[in-house]
């Protein structure tokens, strides 16, 4: 079929059959291209165009696209048996269980796997309230925890949920970063806090040192949990393992998605303390998925695991994050009426404008140069970075050349106005 038709039929689909609203925004910000095929830290549209993937599918692609060693693992299990018996023992899910214990912080154990991040966060919620027997979660706003009835209870954002109230009851969201405002809001109806160790969505929110420790003391003196959602900031993304380690704390209960599919399969977790895992214990069906855990999606992790320890994705990601928040800094010091801040940590990166309208410029402008960025969800002020760890320098100081030179027409038409 002629690549022009692809396109035009594409979009014809997504405005019949998906949503003609989401055609016209892809039109709009000028994404008139279909991907095709991805490979490493690339993606390629049906019309040949490469593009360096600097967004990595908000966290997915960290051990880059169609990693070899994850793919084999998972064309093995394809081979073998794809899905659970639900019947008969799940080795693959078990051996994940056990690296899961083993790669995140302190004494966390138990993991359940579902298919998502929202999933993930459903089940945190659950487990803090059977394991407590309290009724309230206590949240920041600002944050993303997903979109399904639980998470979005969760989730600090009024545009995403006023249109579904009532949401769940029992939740409250304080400021993020703010340690007085959480300790007000939490006593010993408490079930959990639940907080994103740096904000993804909210537009790459990095606390104060202090807070996250801050917030762990708060828990115990009022024995809350604390659940950490390290679905976007997990599997080595800042520069750790998990986040939660740049502030030395143990959440009870930690989150993770995205990436540990290594961009190939679907799969969420949530691992926690023994302790907490009792009731389940006593009553291993209250909290069950027919998919979750599935061999496939296991052993896509398992390979990713065994990729991020192989290749030093960890080290990488700090190295590469910290020589690209540099480079960025050194354009926001040249155009300080474009950029008002550039902040993250590791591969997580944020670059905050000083006005909304320069975003859809910039954006536009990558893009046509081949390079893929995105808004936060949350804020659209802030171009996310969050490239696969696996990104070259080469590909970094292309990106840097490509930004510096649009954030350089940008201050002109801003200067112009
Ligand atoms: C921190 C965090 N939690 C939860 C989610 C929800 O994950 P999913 O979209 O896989 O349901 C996201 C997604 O962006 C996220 O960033």
């Amino acid at each position: 079929m002629d690549q022009e038709q692809i396109i035009s039929e594409t979009f014809e689909k997504y405005e019949q059959y998906i949503n003609p609203a989401m055609a016209k925004l892809f039109r709009f910000m000028g994404l008139a291209a279909v991907e095709h095929e991805a490979s490493g830290e690339y993606i390629c549209d049906t019309n040949g165009k490469k593009y360096i993937d600097c967004l990595g599918g908000y966290g997915v692609f960290s051990v880059g696209h169609r990693h070899p060693f994850v793919v084999e693992a998972v064309k093995k299990q394809m081979d073998l048996m794809p899905l659970s018996s639900k019947v008969l023992l799940n080795k693959p899910m078990a051996d994940l269980a056990a690296a899961l214990a083993n790669i995140t912080p302190g004494d966390l154990r138990y993991s359940f796997f579902g298919n998502s991040g929202t999933e993930a966060v459903e089940g945190a919620l659950k487990l803090a309230r059977v394991h407590t027997g309290r009724p309230n979660i206590v949240s920041t706003t600002n944050s993303f925890h997903g979109k399904t009835m639980g998470a979005l209870s969760a989730t600090g954002r009024e545009l995403f949920r006023q249109p579904f109230q009532p949401l769940l009851s029992g939740f409250t969201h304080v400021p993020f970063n703010d340690i007085d405002a959480l300790k007000k809001a939490v006593n010993e109806l408490t079930a959990a806090v639940i907080v994103e160790p740096i904000q993804g969505e909210g537009g790459i929110i990095v606390p104060d040192d202090g807070y996250l420790p801050a917030v762990r003391e708060i828990c115990d003196k009022t024995g809350a949990l604390l659940i950490c959602d390290e679905v976007q900031t997990g599997m080595g993304r800042t520069g750790k393992m998990f986040a939660s380690e740049h502030y030395q704390i143990v959440p009870d209960i930690l989150c993770t998605a995205k990436a540990l599919g290594g961009g190939v399969m679907p799969i969420g977790a949530f691992t926690a303390r023994a302790a907490i895992w009792e009731q389940y214990i006593t009553s291993p069906f209250l909290h069950t998925s027919t998919f979750g855990g599935n061999p496939l999606a296991c052993a896509a992790a398992l390979a990713t695991i065994e990729v991020i320890r192989s290749e030093r994705l960890v080290d990488r990601a700090a190295e590469s994050g910290a020589y690209f928040i540099a480079k960025l800094n050194e354009i926001a010091a040249r155009y300080p009426a474009v950029i008002k801040e550039v902040r993250g940590k590791g591969l997580m990166i944020g670059i905050e404008l000083t006005r909304e309208g320069v975003g859809g410029f910039l954006m536009a402008e990558l893009i046509n140069a081949g390079i893929l960025v995105a808004y936060t969800l949350n804020n659209p002020k802030v171009i996310r970075i969050e490239p696969p760890l696996i990104i070259t320098r080469e590909a970094i100081d292309t990106v840097v050349s490509v930004l510096s030179e649009a954030v350089g027409q940008a201050n002109e038409i801003i200067e112009d106005l």
